[in-house]
């Protein structure tokens, strides 16, 4: 973290978990144990049918509401679509873009996630773009060429002052839900190779300015040590958002001074 510089954020990622009967009660959970969030920001990313009722429950706590998904295009014929006009207009801030899951189980290739980043920052909102290597990529030594695509790809048409308001997560695909943590050694490297990337686009000032949270397994155990990287600026959190007491603890240990 390095908050001089940049936001601090912790963001939950639900996937396609809780109903809006669900989203209700872990708000009023989380608003018995949420600490006063002086030093980072907090995110709920919930399903899309969920968000009205997450922007009423979670109204008198400092979360802002994130989408998972959206559709580029601003209106029209796509049945079964979420516009980033509509998301706005239901009081979201975020939308995670580009997800692997995304990517893996739904075609979204990098050009579709350019699209839906530029969409996201024309409606004013902030897209949180995922990006990841697979560990076959690993084992064969191309993640930072991979992710360095990735960026640029999701970034391509975005000016430098509109790069305030997006988030970069690095999720490496072998974490995701494995329990298999990136060391703090891997999440800052290529963290910092992130930035270092976002330097060669936009240069300095715009690099340092921009949050990169790590994803893939953290939990209340691992999360200090990862946010302990001067390039890991947060987190987006899946199993362990989905409970209020763990979600919290992750919070805690960013939320220090
Ligand atoms: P887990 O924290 O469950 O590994 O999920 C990470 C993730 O995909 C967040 O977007």
């Amino acid at each position: 973290m390095n908050r001089r510089y940049r936001k601090t954020i912790i963001a939950g990622n639900w996937k396609m978990n809780k109903t809006a009967t669900e989203t209700r009660q872990f708000a009023e959970e989380l608003k018995t144990m949420l600490p006063k969030t002086k030093w980072c920001d907090v995110v709920v990313c919930v399903p899309s049918v969920n968000i009205s009722a997450a922007v009423k429950a979670f109204k008198d706590m400092r979360v802002a509401i994130g989408a998972e998904n959206v559709y580029y295009e601003k209106s029209g014929a796509f049945t079964g679509e979420v516009s980033a006009d509509m998301l706005k207009d239901l009081g979201v801030k975020y939308v995670i873009v580009g997800h692997s899951e995304r990517r893996q189980y739904f075609g979204e290739t990098d050009s579709i996630v350019n699209k839906k980043v530029l969409a996201v920052l024309e409606a004013g909102m902030s897209p949180i773009i995922c990006v990841g290597e697979s560990l076959e990529q690993r084992e064969t030594g191309v993640t930072t060429e991979w992710i360095a695509l990735q960026v640029k790809s999701a970034l391509a048409g975005v000016p430098a002052e509109k790069m305030r308001k997006c988030v970069i997560a690095y999720e490496p695909i072998w974490a995701i839900g494995t329990g298999r943590t990136a060391t703090a050694e891997q999440a800052a490297e290529v963290c910092s190779s992130i930035r270092a990337t976002i330097r060669s686009l936009y240069g300095a000032r715009v690099a340092r300015s921009v949050t990169i949270q790590y994803g893939g397994s953290m939990k209340p155990d691992n999360a200090a040590e990862l946010l302990a990287q001067g390039d890991v600026d947060g987190g987006l959190i899946g199993g362990a958002a989905l409970k209020p007491d763990q979600f919290v603890a992750i919070i805690n240990a960013a939320n220090q001074e």
